[in-house]
């Protein structure tokens, strides 16, 4: 299956792709991940990546192109993958349809999980994740806390708020998503490829729904 997940900042899409990875065995690309690696790196793409990243808006629509198309070129991406946070805009997701089409193949289905602001913004104030690098787990003070209070069930680092999750950027965020991504989903209504699911309850229960809308 060749899925992509659309929604607001926080909507659960990393969270939901990490268990319909494990559920499909694909592949699992997060282009919010691969742009925090390539800030990371110090590189002059990452120091403008950066630039973007903190203040809460789209990093420039060449540099996240290159770098999905050359991740979906990999030999693991032949059993099906999943694209978490790409495509943004409708230059992006016309790109993926042309480098699919080069390629033969197709997208199955894009997912467009709703999410209303309010919660959206409970969400993304509440995120902890992981500072160990190798391990990124993510929690929720209030929803999904760790056993020990800032600490990591899984690797016993510290946790950490998210650069982008303080107010200023969560509001950004959103205003992106609302002017500029909402629009990816209309372009791929318009060829009845999208499937919406509501993303409230627990995630257990929106991965359900997940799987019942894309026929898994
Ligand atoms: P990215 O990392 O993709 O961030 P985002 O889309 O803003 O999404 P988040 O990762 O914040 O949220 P999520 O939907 O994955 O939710 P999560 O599962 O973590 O992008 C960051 C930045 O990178 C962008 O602003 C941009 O600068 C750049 N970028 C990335 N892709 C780009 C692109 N294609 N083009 C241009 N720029 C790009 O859940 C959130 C919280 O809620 C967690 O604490 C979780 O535990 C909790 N939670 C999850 N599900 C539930 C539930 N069902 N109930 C209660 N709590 C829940």
């Amino acid at each position: 299956m060749r899925l992509v997940f659309l929604g607001p900042p926080g909507a659960g899409k990393g969270t939901q792709a990490k268990l319909l990875r494990e559920r499909l065995g694909i592949v699992h690309i997060s282009t919010g991940d691969m742009i925090r690696d390539t800030i990371a790196s110090q590189t002059p793409t990452g120091r403008k990546a950066k630039q973007f990243y903190d203040r809460g808006e789209l990093v420039p629509d060449a540099v996240i192109v290159e770098l999905v198309i050359e991740r979906l070129a990999q030999p693991d991406c032949s059993v099906g993958f999943l694209l978490d946070g790409f495509p943004r805009t409708n230059i992006q997701a016309a790109a993926l349809d042309r480098a699919l089409e080069s390629a033969k193949l197709s997208l199955s289905v894009a997912v467009l999980l709703v999410v209303p602001d309010d919660e959206v913004v409970r969400r993304l104030s509440g995120r902890r994740i992981c500072s160990s690098p190798q391990c990124g787990a993510n929690y929720h003070v209030e929803f999904v806390p760790p056993k020990l209070s800032g600490k990591c069930d899984l690797c016993g680092s510290d946790l950490k708020q998210r650069d982008d999750d303080r107010p200023d950027a969560i509001r950004r965020r959103l205003e992106a998503f609302h002017q500029q991504t909402a629009e990816v989903a209309a372009y791929y209504r318009a060829t009845g490829r999208v499937r919406d699911v509501a993303g409230l309850g627990s995630a257990d229960e929106v991965h359900r729904k997940i799987l019942a809308a894309i026929g898994a």
